[in-house]
């Protein structure tokens, strides 16, 4: 088990550096490259939707999932999940029991987007960017570890978590 989360571990943090080389979405070929939506930071924020207004029961389901989110592998996960799937989680980042009543949705934004925006040393990787990255594959180039709409998804869920 430890063994099997510190190699998931190694595998998205290359994921993070080297810029999507596994991304098993786009590995599936299930996903065409999506440009990036333009947004503006305030303060600590990303106030406006990245699109479409996000679907918890989707976000729900994201949060728990190993690709491409794979939140729990840091995260311990909401209390609501354990046993809906979440049997093992992280501990490497703070709970995400009451994430919703600590952060505004726009705060979660920019945290799942860019959370290096925040801290440069952060563990977390930016979700939503394609630059700054170095050796990124060809088929992989330009394109962010999540789409607008599943970063939606998960705010929209997020903010249910009080
Ligand atoms: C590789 C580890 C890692 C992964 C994967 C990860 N995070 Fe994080 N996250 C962190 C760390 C570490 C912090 C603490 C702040 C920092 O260092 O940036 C954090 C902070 C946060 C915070 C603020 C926590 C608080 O309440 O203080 C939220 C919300 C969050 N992450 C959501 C997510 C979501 C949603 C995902 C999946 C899309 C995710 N994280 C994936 C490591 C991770």
């Amino acid at each position: 088990m430890l063994e099997d989360m510190s190699s998931l571990l190694l595998r998205l943090m290359h994921r993070s550096t080297l810029g999507g080389l596994c991304l098993a979405l786009a590995a599936t070929g299930s996903v065409a490259a999506p440009q990036l939506q333009p947004y503006r930071v305030e303060g600590q924020a990303i106030e406006q939707s990245l699109g479409p207004p996000g679907d918890a029961a989707r976000g729900r389901a994201l949060l728990i999932a190993r690709d491409p989110a794979n939140c729990i592998l840091c995260h311990a996960a909401p209390t609501e999940l354990v046993g809906a799937g979440a049997r093992f989680s992280g501990n490497l980042a703070p709970p995400l029991d009451g994430a919703g009543a600590r952060w505004t949705a726009g705060q979660l934004r920019l945290r799942i987007v860019d959370s290096r925006r925040l801290n440069p040393d952060s563990l977390m990787p930016s979700y939503y960017r394609t630059d700054g990255l170095v050796e990124v594959g060809a088929a992989w180039r330009g394109q962010p570890i999540m789409s607008a709409q599943q970063i939606e998804d998960l705010i929209a869920y997020l903010v249910t978590l009080r």
